[in-house]
């Protein structure tokens, strides 16, 4: 059983340090980010990253992110930093941004999948600034989840599927976005987006010429696909209950789903606030896309509790921080999504 720090309203660094030696000592420790809830372990010893696969059930060959206090540690971790890569760390960390980078030697094979770069984030959340600093070593941790699930912005959704796990809990309160990190890889002076988050293109375009948004981002992966980040191939954020998307520029989502209402006997549509009014079992999710993106994988691990027979969501326009949200949509409906 894991202990447990309540640093919710208010801490002091000290109040980390056990949890930062747990760390040391090769185990693990679940902590909040600015994004998401990570489960984290010294990233520098394969033994204990290992434990991460373990716990959250993970394909290894799906790579983690080393989590940085500072710039120090990042000379250690990757090489040969281009100058647009070395402009999108100045401007974006700390924050909810990863870069791929080259990596050293020094970054065990684990961590990476094999694979020659790591993805690096220097998050914002002071508890995790504080703790990766205490522990002294970067700290690789993917979303606090077990493999396939939501990922976890609130303890109370996860302690009961990771409390056996870790040695330390560490409740930071509800995360500020709710989703993880914008993943981003340079790819011939082009900034390639692999997974879209709060830092949107048109943040990247101030910084760079030409953003891409990789195909997969809304798209469906086919086994035969070649990818650039290995986490596009997996299921994700799913509940147990079939879900299906339903996205209308205008005001066809409310007849369109009346009318899936009608034909089926258990529905749950999930939906933005002022929706709500027009169906017979509703739970709102936000009205802006700000709110949406910091509710929705505690609904969506919500929606299971109705025993429905099928989940319907409401889609957001695909632009800014909407991107992000119907990436994370699409998956967790397992690419079930109609478009009026
Ligand atoms: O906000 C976040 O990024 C959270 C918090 C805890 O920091 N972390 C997170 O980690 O979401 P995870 O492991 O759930 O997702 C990391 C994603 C995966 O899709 C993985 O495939 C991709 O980043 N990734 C990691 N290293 C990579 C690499 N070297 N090349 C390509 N993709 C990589
Ligand atoms: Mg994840």
């Amino acid at each position: 059983m894991a202990q447990y720090i309540n640093c919710y309203n208010n801490y002091e660094s000290k109040d980390l340090m056990e949890a930062a030696l747990e760390i040391r000592k090769g185990n693990l420790v679940l902590f909040p980010t600015e994004t998401v809830y990570g489960i984290g372990a010294n990233g520098l010893d394969s033994e204990a990253v290992k434990s991460i696969f373990t716990a959250k059930g993970r394909k290894q060959d799906n790579p983690l992110i080393l989590h940085i206090s500072d710039k120090m540690m990042l000379k250690k971790i990757v090489r040969d930093i281009t100058l647009l890569e070395q402009k999108l760390i100045d401007k974006f960390f700390p924050g909810p941004f990863t870069i791929i980078l080259k990596k050293k030697s020094i970054v065990p094979d684990v961590v990476t999948g094999a694979l020659d770069t790591v993805g690096v984030r220097m998050p914002s959340n002071k508890i995790a600034h504080d703790l990766i600093k205490l522990s002294g070593v970067p700290i690789a941790a993917p979303s606090a989840n077990i493999s396939g699930r939501p990922s976890g912005t609130r303890v109370e959704d996860i302690s009961n599927e990771l409390e056996d796990k870790v040695s330390y809990i560490i409740d930071g309160g509800p995360t500020d976005i709710g989703l993880e990190s914008t993943v981003v890889r340079v790819i011939n002076n082009e900034v390639h987006i692999l997974r879209p988050g709060k830092i949107t293109s048109n943040d990247l375009l101030k910084i760079c010429d030409k953003v891409v948004i990789d195909s997969h981002v809304l798209g469906e992966v086919h086994s035969t696909d070649k990818v650039l980040s290995p986490g596009m191939k997996y299921k994700h954020y799913s509940p147990n209950t079939k879900c299906l998307l339903v996205y209308s520029r205008d005001n066809k989502f409310i007849s369109k789903v009346s009318e899936i209402e009608n034909d089926q006997k258990n529905v749950i549509v999930l939906c933005k606030n002022h929706n709500t009014r027009f169906f017979k079992n509703a739970i709102p999710m936000g009205e802006s896309l700000e709110e949406i993106s910091k509710n929705i994988f505690t609904l969506l691990r919500k929606v299971d509790r109705y025993n429905a027979d099928l989940v319907i969501i409401e889609g957001v326009s695909k632009q800014g921080l909407g991107l992000a949200i119907m990436n994370r949509l699409i998956r967790a409906c397992a690419y079930n999504y109609i478009e009026l």
